[in-house]
């Protein structure tokens, strides 16, 4: 559906993407999350060709927006819908006329412009404020408007440039469950650049850590979060606990398996002792997921990989810099 390869860009001598490559694929909801300065904005605005880049390509529904001509340009634009962290809407306009706007542009006819912008008043929920200017909305209901205005063309991609970062918690939540019911009901795939953690975890299927103009880390956003690699951790300000002797193992718990005295048993079956040097415990949409650094004796690895393997469970060895 969207796929970035090998995209290097410079604003003068600064290099602000270097390498990068995702694929991003049809009906998800994929999210790109790094500090400020990182790069994600202009990487969102290299696919809809708002900036132009360097080397390496980006190809949108089979078409290659690095040498599109100007109605190609024009047509890659139209399918994809964009928001904004303000917005963008025109002040002196109604919610009607600002959602409107686009389907003007390009000539519809009036009454088939008036179905689809009261459906899709409809649909972001806010039919009823229809003939207000921007300044009676709230924060959320202003981003309602913006999302039924870019969904106007009926695009096949939505890109969110920190769509919900000038929210509330509550009203985040809700424009996240829009996004959803969108991406749902409409099959739009999602590209949500943020820096809230929880826009991650609570829509995204897939996701990219992005810092200094690098994607350092890409995958199901469960197991980002489960792994808790050192992309994620240097997100979050945290490091690993480990010991300085013996072996440091990072046991990584799902639902099913937070249950089990797995420790307990296996200390007991292998004769070996095992400190607990460091746990964490994460909720993550229904399910919690668990982290546990253990500290086992030299020379015990083998059997103790070999007891994991055999309950199931998914470990990996730590050292301060994994
Ligand atoms: N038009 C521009 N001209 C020159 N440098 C730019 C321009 N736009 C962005 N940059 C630089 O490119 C780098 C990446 O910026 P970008 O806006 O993509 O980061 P971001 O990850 O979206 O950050 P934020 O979370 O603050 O929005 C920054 O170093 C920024 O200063
Ligand atoms: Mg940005």
């Amino acid at each position: 559906m969207i796929e970035i390869k090998n995209v290097n860009k410079y604003f003068g001598e600064n290099q602000v993407l270097t390498d990068v490559s995702v694929d991003i694929e049809q009906g998800e909801i994929f999210g790109i999350i790094g500090h400020s300065g990182a790069g994600k904005s202009t990487l969102l605005r290299c696919i809809n060709r708002l900036e132009t880049f360097d080397t390496g390509s980006i190809v949108v529904d089979g078409n290659n927006v690095g040498n599109l001509n100007e109605k190609e340009l024009r047509d890659l634009r139209k399918n994809l819908g964009m928001i904004f962290q303000h917005f963008s809407l025109l002040e002196r306009k109604t919610v009607f006329e600002n959602v409107a706007l686009p389907m003007e542009c390009f000539g519809f006819p009036k009454d088939e412009i008036k179905r689809r912008v009261e459906e899709l008043l409809d649909l972001v929920g806010i039919l009823d404020k229809k003939d207000d200017k921007p300044r009676n909305l709230s924060g959320g209901q202003k981003q309602r408007v913006a999302i039924a205005r870019a969904l106007t063309m009926s695009p096949s991609v939505l890109l969110c440039d920190e769509a919900t970062s000038a929210l509330d918690p509550k009203t985040t939540n809700s424009i996240l469950s829009l996004l959803q019911e969108i991406n749902e009901k409409l099959g739009i795939t999602i590209v949500m650049v943020t820096h809230q953690m929880e826009v991650i975890k609570q829509i995204c299927t897939r996701t990219a850590i992005m810092d200094g103009g690098k994607i350092l880390e890409i995958g199901n956003t469960e197991d980002i979060f489960l792994n808790n690699n050192k992309p994620l951790r240097k997100l979050l300000g945290e490091e690993n606990i480990v010991l300085p002797s013996g072996t440091n193992l990072k046991l990584l718990f799902t639902n099913d398996m937070s249950n089990k005295s797995i420790i307990t048993g296996m200390a007991r079956e292998l004769d070996i002792d095992v400190s607990i040097v460091f746990g964490k415990l994460e909720k993550f949409r229904e399910d919690i997921l668990g982290s546990l650094i253990i500290n086992i004796p030299d020379g015990s690895l083998e059997k103790v990989e070999q007891y994991l393997t055999n309950v199931g469970m998914r470990w990996q060895e730590v050292d301060n810099e994994l």
